[in-house]
């Protein structure tokens, strides 16, 4: 089964699976087909994480992108880089990503697994949401180059082809030619050329020192159940397994979902674990990440500073942190293979479509993930700026992340494979399906369709998607601010363990698909 935001993407990864492939062979061709087909977050200009698990086998492949040597500490501190420029992008990861993951896993022939994508760049049907996405992102022409407006300026509608012909020549030559090639050869030639034409700092040797790592995932336990988690440079599986662990602490099925009670227990703990991330997560090849955080007692320690009536003042958590006073769009995709081999991927461009530059002769969308650093070194404000060491901007660092693919296994066998676009809110739409099936023992719909809320510690604000009546007025009651917003899609499998049929939740709040046999 693959579950993703784009229905024909989702059809190329069980065309893989049928075919005899296994996940990482059908995520590999989901990847590459939604650089294609879901161009505002899939892609080969960007970065992402990957983690696979089967049995007792987890592991994480790490493709996030790295800042190029030409990058400064405070480059971003005065506010002249803008967001959308070729400064804002990081070195792409996700080409390298692919091969380790096709090196490590891999069943078919690579070229195979690329040729879906190589087609649908010669033209493949919009549908009406990308249709919808694309009319809206041009109606802010100033902020994208002219090849991103003469690839996608114009008026779209459902039905309506989409032609990326000098993607297709890049996607045929990787597939030919492998990571190398994209990373040394010709594209790497017209990325320095782009970003010498538009002020940008990654240069060739950027491209060819950048490499994807495998890493260990997280591995922490909650009420039984064993949470495959994502490691740093992901703030995400150090957050959820922090929430989880203090969660442990309460029994939140005391009371229904989306009491007031329950909201405001999460509320608490989501609070508590940004906190924490805040001031310790980055890079670890950069930065020393403590052990403690994902321990039990620490989060034995943090659960005792829960009031269960009232909301904590976020700036009294602060301690060593001074404080003086995002967005992300991304994409998310599940896969479970006949032998239980699991997928879970989140890819991304940063904000969505990225740069919104189109790197001139090779079709690909650069991401502008370089925003992800904390911008002004020593100032962390209450409106959710952060300014602590651990994610500054250094030469070859890779920026902190939120990407938070998730794999629960329960008695050694899958369980759930989740995971989210939308910034820090990614980290709490994962602790929300998590505790929905965990504790509340929901279907994988019913967990993905449920209200989802977010506290990100600054700004001492809690976020909530539309629920039950009342809900606001008695939190505010127990002293929240809360606001109403949407989160993020989370394509989720769940393994139903009495029947061991997979349910597959395709996110109401866009059309992805669940696509299985
Ligand atoms: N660009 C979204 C994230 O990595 O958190």
């Amino acid at each position: 089964m693959v579950v993703c935001v784009c229905p024909i993407a989702a059809d190329v990864g069980v065309g893989v699976l049928k075919a005899g492939g296994n996940a990482v062979d059908a995520a590999i061709a989901v990847a590459f087909a939604e650089a294609v087909t879901w161009p505002e977050a899939g892609n080969i200009g960007g970065g992402g994480f990957m983690l696979v698990a089967n049995g007792s086998m987890a592991t994480f492949f790490d493709y996030r992108e790295t800042a190029p040597a030409l990058a400064t500490k405070t480059m971003f501190a005065d506010g002249k880089v803008d967001f959308r420029s070729h400064q804002s992008a990081g070195v792409p990861g996700t080409v390298r990503g692919m091969v380790l993951a096709h090196k490590r896993f891999g069943t078919k022939p690579w070229k195979d697994l690329l040729a879906p994508a190589v087609k649908l760049a010669a033209g493949f049907p919009v549908d009406a949401p990308l249709a919808k996405r694309i009319n809206d992102v041009m109606k802010d022409p100033k902020t994208m180059n002219a090849e991103f407006k003469r690839i996608f300026g114009r008026e779209w509608k459902a039905g309506d082809t989409l032609k990326q012909l000098e993607l297709a020549k890049t996607l045929a030559g990787i597939a030919d030619h492998g990571a190398n090639w994209f990373y040394t050869g010709p594209p790497a030639e017209q990325l320095e050329a782009e970003m010498k034409a538009g002020g940008g700092l990654i240069r060739k040797a950027d491209l060819a020192a950048y490499e994807a790592k495998e890493r260990k995932p997280l591995i922490g336990t909650y009420r039984g159940y064993e949470i495959v988690a994502a490691p740093p440079p992901s703030s995400g599986g150090t957050a959820i397994l922090q929430s989880l662990n203090m969660l442990e602490q309460f029994d939140p099925k005391k009371h229904p979902r989306h009491s007031p009670e329950t909201v405001h227990l999460l509320a608490e703990v989501q609070r508590r674990a940004f906190r924490d991330r805040a001031e310790f997560l980055g890079d670890p090849d950069f930065t020393k990440i403590p052990a403690h955080l994902t321990s039990k007692d620490h989060a034995k320690k943090l659960a005792a500073t829960i009031d269960l009536a009232k909301a904590t003042k976020s700036e009294s958590l602060a301690g060593a942190i001074p404080i003086a006073e995002s967005g992300g769009d991304t994409t998310h995709f599940s896969i479970v293979d006949k032998n239980g081999l699991c997928v879970s991927n989140t890819y991304t461009l940063e904000m969505n479509f990225g740069s919104r530059i189109v790197v001139r002769g090779a079709g690909f969308i650069l991401n502008n993930e370089m925003t992800d650093f904390n911008p002004i070194p020593g100032t962390t404000t209450r409106t959710g700026k952060i300014g602590t060491n651990a994610n500054l901007v250094a030469p070859g660092k890779r920026m902190l992340s939120s990407m938070t693919p998730t794999i629960v296994r329960k008695d050694g066998k899958p369980y759930l494979v989740t995971g989210s676009p939308g910034g820090r809110t990614i980290i709490n739409t994962v602790l929300c399906v998590l505790v929905n099936t965990l504790d509340y023992d929901m279907t994988a719909t019913e967990a993905v369709d449920a209200p989802r809320q977010h506290h990100q510690w600054f700004p001492d604000r809690m976020s909530l998607e539309k629920g039950p009546k009342d809900l606001v007025e008695k939190l505010k009651a127990m002293g929240h601010a809360v606001t109403e917003a949407r989160q993020g899609d989370a394509h989720t499998i769940r393994i139903d363990p009495k029947t061991v049929l997979f349910q597959g939740a395709a996110d109401m709040r866009l059309n992805g698909k669940a696509s299985g046999y």
